[in-house]
């Protein structure tokens, strides 16, 4: 079976890793029109700086959960899977998975604005590093802020279109265009389930659903998959 996962931040959830909307969530601590758009960056880098940096090193410490080994088993299966994240940790790659499809970016990624280079983020990153290959002042966290083009739409949306099954995990479903996922996929014929500790926003799209901490119902689900062959 062709099967498209979108995982959020519910999946590392029980990993120590805070999600954006729950109660106490990030975005309930932090403005994001400061730290997480390209005019917050431009208007005090440091400050952005400053948020990635402690998030590169909390997530630097965390350790993956059954739901990300669940999902390497299920990578690993017969079926042919499709991995997307909107996280920006490395806890599938940790987990095992390959081929993950970050479309947010990750945190271990940096990124030049000014000719565009890619290199491994250091631990802490700060307005005054200079490109590796253009050397200049213009580094920034690989991330995909509000406003900007999502990574790898194009390859995700034939996925969506070409899938048998849409599985979303641990998102609450607000933030497009990962949100308008399901659409697609139910337009294009897939069966889709939603996986999430409680009702999303996107519930009523999805054709199916199973609640609970997303380290117990996740390995439940692929055990089943993987099970019906
Ligand atoms: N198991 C399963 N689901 C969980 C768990 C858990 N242990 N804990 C929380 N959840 C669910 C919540 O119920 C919620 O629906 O995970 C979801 C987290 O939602 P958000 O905090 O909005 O995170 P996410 O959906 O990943 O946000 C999407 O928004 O801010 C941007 O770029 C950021 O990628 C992020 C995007």
């Amino acid at each position: 079976m062709r099967i498209v996962i979108l995982t959020g931040a519910g999946v590392s959830a029980e990993s120590g890793l805070g999600t954006f909307r729950d109660k106490d969530g990030l975005w309930t601590r932090y403005d994001l029109a400061e730290v997480a758009t390209p005019e917050g960056f431009a208007r005090d880098p440091a400050k952005v700086h400053d948020f990635y940096n402690a998030r590169r090193a909390n997530a630097q410490s965390a350790t993956h959960n059954a739901a990300h080994a669940a999902l390497c088993r299920l990578q690993a299966s017969a079926h042919d899977v499709m991995l997307v994240t909107q996280n920006v940790d490395s806890l599938h790659e940790q987990a095992g998975s390959r081929d993950v499809v970050h479309m947010h970016g990750a945190l271990s990624g940096a990124l030049c604005a000014r000719c565009g280079d890619r290199w491994t983020a250091p631990l802490a990153m700060s307005p005054t590093d200079l490109c590796p290959s253009c050397a200049a002042p213009a580094t920034r966290p690989d991330i995909v802020w509000f406003g900007e083009m999502p990574y790898h739409m194009d390859a995700i949306h034939a996925a969506l279109l070409d899938a048998d099954l849409f599985v979303a995990i641990g998102t609450s479903g607000t933030v497009y265009p990962a949100a308008g996922f399901v659409d697609i996929a139910d337009g294009a014929g897939a069966d889709t389930l939603e996986l999430n500790l409680e009702p999303s926003e996107a519930r009523s799209a999805f054709a199916d659903a199973r609640y609970g901490p997303a380290s117990e119902i996740v390995p439940a689900w692929v055990d089943e998959i993987i099970a019906r062959g």
